[in-house]
């Protein structure tokens, strides 16, 4: 099963095709997009999620955008303005907006090259993923070289927000990397944050760790850095949505407390995370934007207000990890060591 795939339907025409995480992990429920505008929303409200995979959204966005277009006669500027609206649809992972520029580029040179493009992206993620949690998992029994001998207690491994299968085409990176060491049979426990307030800890990690039989238990985000404070965690390990070229790292909010109380408790803080993720563009941190999101996410549950009328939120999505507190960003290709004075970009 593939978080977001391509299928070809009848007459030449084609659609995405995601999971839709929204539904998880009550029902496994698959929703086919033949429009560019409702893959953006299906982006929008989260839907489809998790860098790696929004990277795949706009590949066949824009493959996508292509047949819709040439369905309904659409000019340039209507393809312009479609990609625009898809590569805008969430501001803080670069691989949105990356997927549709390297797709993109090859629409002068027919559908038959923008499709080969987008379904290259996908294998990409597919064989990145793979890569970087073999090199991830390699470099964490390394770090924690003491609780990994032979009969050794295994390692309690704590990761945020949900960066597994889901929040890709599939694999996943940090939870690829939790797995790797899971089937080596080097994992005692795993904490995973619950993620407010939408919730991708409890409803996806969880989901895909139980669903690989790993041993865990979910925390409230508050309790994550306490958790490192007690002596409780080996190793931290989270994803990214977007990593400046100084190393900072942007990542669902509350993943910045996990790397103060690591850093302080001289526990390693890894980031695992594909080339893509990495904007050579952004020299650091404070350039990265960070979406806001809708008060009510915050200030009602289930539909229902919690706060009084009229009380109002900051809901920002994401964080950002300043690079002196991350000892190593893994990607497909490289292990990176921000906190030693390493840059990635
Ligand atoms: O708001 P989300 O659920 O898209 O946020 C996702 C994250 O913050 C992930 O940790 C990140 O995208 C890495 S996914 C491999």
């Amino acid at each position: 099963m593939r978080t977001i795939d391509w299928v070809e339907q009848a007459a030449g025409d084609g659609a995405v095709v995601i999971v839709d995480q929204t539904a998880l992990p009550h029902e496994v429920r698959f929703v086919t997009l033949a429009a560019v505008d409702d893959l953006v929303d299906a982006i929008q409200r989260l839907a489809v999620r998790g860098a790696p995979a929004l990277g795949a959204a706009g590949a066949l966005g824009v493959l996508l955008a292509a047949r819709q277009g040439g369905r309904e006669g659409w000019s340039d500027d209507d393809l312009a303005a479609a990609l625009d609206r898809l590569r805008r649809a969430r501001p803080t992972a670069v691989n949105l907006a990356w997927g549709v520029d390297r797709v993109a580029r090859r629409l002068p040179d027919g559908e038959a090259a923008v499709a080969d493009e987008a379904l290259a992206v996908l294998e990409g993620d597919v064989a990145a993923n793979r890569a970087l949690a073999t090199r991830g998992a390699d470099l964490i029994e390394a770090l924690c070289g003491r609780r990994m001998g032979q009969g050794g207690p295994g390692l309690r491994l704590q990761t945020h927000c949900n960066a597994g299968a889901l929040a890709c085409v599939d694999v996943g990176t940090a939870l690829g990397v939790v797995r790797a060491l899971h089937e080596r049979g080097r994992v005692a426990r795993v904490y995973a944050g619950e993620t407010r307030p939408l919730l991708q800890g409890v409803r996806l990690t969880a989901w895909e760790l139980d669903e690989m039989g790993a041993d865990y238990r979910v925390v409230v985000d508050a309790a994550g850095p306490s958790l490192i404070a007690r002596g409780l965690v080996d190793a931290v390990v989270v994803g990214a949505d977007r990593v400046a070229a100084n190393g900072d790292v942007a990542n669902k909010v509350g993943t910045y407390p996990l790397a103060l109380a690591a850093a302080r408790a001289g526990v390693p803080f890894v980031v695992a995370a594909p080339e893509s993720t990495i904007d050579a563009a952004t020299p650091g941190g404070d350039a990265i934007a960070i979406e806001d999101r809708a008060d009510d996410e915050v200030v009602a549950w289930q539909g229902r207000r919690v706060g009084p009328a009229g009380a109002q939120a900051v809901n920002p999505a994401f964080d950002v990890t300043p690079c002196d507190l991350v000892t190593a960003i893994v990607t497909e290709r490289r292990v990176v060591r921000p906190a030693a004075g390493d840059r990635p970009g």
